[in-house]
């Protein structure tokens, strides 16, 4: 958080910050919304976006003077902030926005009321997405986007069973894709609330941004969760070896590597999470386009990573782990890549972690071909 009353850019927006909370850092998660806002502007020819936990008014800003909103709400459940908010806000023009401090589950409860139905809800919370996710979807139409977050590590990476079974009603354990399941459990936590309510969300993008998660999503009209993308995440502690697992072999979970040793292998699962596609691959080719057209290099080039890892397994290998299992120099990034490639796998970085790759190799060959490559054999 920061304090201050000089002007403060980020994009098309100039703002002051006060005593509201701001994150520079966190401009990454907000750019890919204002992308993915300008497409669906683009597409459905309309854009009215509710801002439910807006601090010192950033997004809504930025919705409007750079995605092209007809309309947003700005709300912020803080009511000090309501000086600071009317004067950032005030560049636009008065048929624009409407600012209110209300708590957000009201806002979204008397969207539903009204009928009032968002494009674009934007839920940006401290914690865990529940409630809100559940409640922001009363506010969403069907066709919009719905903005999720989670800022509480612990509950997403294995550090405490407990608030994972809280939050998500899924037991999550430890392992080197962490990053990852933080993005999936927030999937599989919104398509789980939609499908009990006889609707579904689809990925649009999914986005780690060193601590946050932060998930956009499509409300549609039929369920999407599955018993075949909402399921579980296996790994050996053993030997490295990830696998999902579906609900009809949670009895008989195992792992290629108990043929050569005599020990039984630690095997930890991690769910019920989603293991569908982590981003909508076309409105990600249209995001990184237009990026390109605004002269944003690095969001596009962020895009065209996310566009690659789209539909690949839902873990990634660390390098570090696999120069440490193979008793060998870390390989490097892309050279394992193009030997993976070229042993017919599908190989691909992952934006969660610059030194890891993502690939559709079993682990022994993913090690194989990167102790090939360190002898020079790649
Ligand atoms: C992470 S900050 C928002 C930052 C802002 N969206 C940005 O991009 O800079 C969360 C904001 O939500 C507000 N807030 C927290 N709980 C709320 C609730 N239940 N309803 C409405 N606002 C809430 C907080 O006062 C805080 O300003
Ligand atoms: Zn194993």
């Amino acid at each position: 958080m920061s304090r201050s009353s000089r002007l403060i850019q980020e994009g098309q927006a100039s703002f002051r910050v006060d005593g509201a909370f701001y994150r520079a850092k966190s401009a990454i998660a907000r750019d890919l919304a204002i992308l993915a806002a300008a497409v669906y502007r683009q597409r459905r020819g309309q854009l009215r976006v509710l801002d439910a936990m807006t601090g010192c008014g950033v997004r809504p800003l930025r919705y409007v003077l750079e995605a092209g909103a007809d309309w947003v709400w700005a709300n912020e459940g803080n009511p000090d902030q309501a000086e600071l908010l009317a004067q950032n806000l005030a560049v636009l023009p008065p048929d624009t926005y409407r600012i209110t401090h209300q708590d957000a589950h009201q806002v979204f409860f008397s969207c539903y009321q009204d009928r009032d139905f968002y494009d674009l809800v934007d839920i940006d919370n401290f914690g865990g997405p529940a409630p809100f996710a559940s409640t922001g979807l009363w506010a969403t139409r069907l066709g919009g986007l719905l903005y999720l977050t989670n800022t509480d590590g612990r509950s997403t990476s294995g550090h405490d069973l407990g608030r994972s079974l809280q939050v998500y009603g899924a037991g999550v354990r430890s392992h080197p894709a962490v990053h990852e399941q933080g993005l999936r459990l927030l999937l599989g936590h919104g398509a789980q609330i939609a499908a009990a309510r006889r609707l579904g969300l689809e990925p649009v993008f999914s986005l780690f941004t060193g601590q946050v998660h932060r998930v956009m999503v499509r409300l549609v009209r039929k369920p999407t969760l599955t018993p075949k993308n909402y399921g579980f995440l296996a790994y050996c502690h053993s030997c490295g070896h990830f696998q999902t697992v579906g609900w009809g072999k949670l009895s008989r979970v195992t792992c290629p590597c108990q043929t050569q040793s005599q020990a039984a292998p630690t095997v930890v699962l991690s769910g019920p999470l989603w293991l569908g596609p982590l981003h909508d691959p076309e409105t990600l080719k249209a995001m990184a386009s237009l990026a390109d057209t605004w002269d944003w290099p690095s969001q596009a080039n962020l895009l065209r990573v996310m566009q690659q890892e789209a539909t690949l397994p839902p873990y990634y290998y660390p390098l570090g782990d696999i120069g440490r299992r193979g008793q060998m120099d870390i390989p490097n990034r892309d050279r394992l890549m193009a030997a993976l490639q070229a042993h017919g796998h599908q190989a691909a970085p992952t934006h969660c972690d610059r030194q890891a790759i993502k690939t559709d190799a079993p682990w022994a060959d993913c090690l194989a071909v990167a102790k090939a490559l360190g002898k020079g054999r790649g």
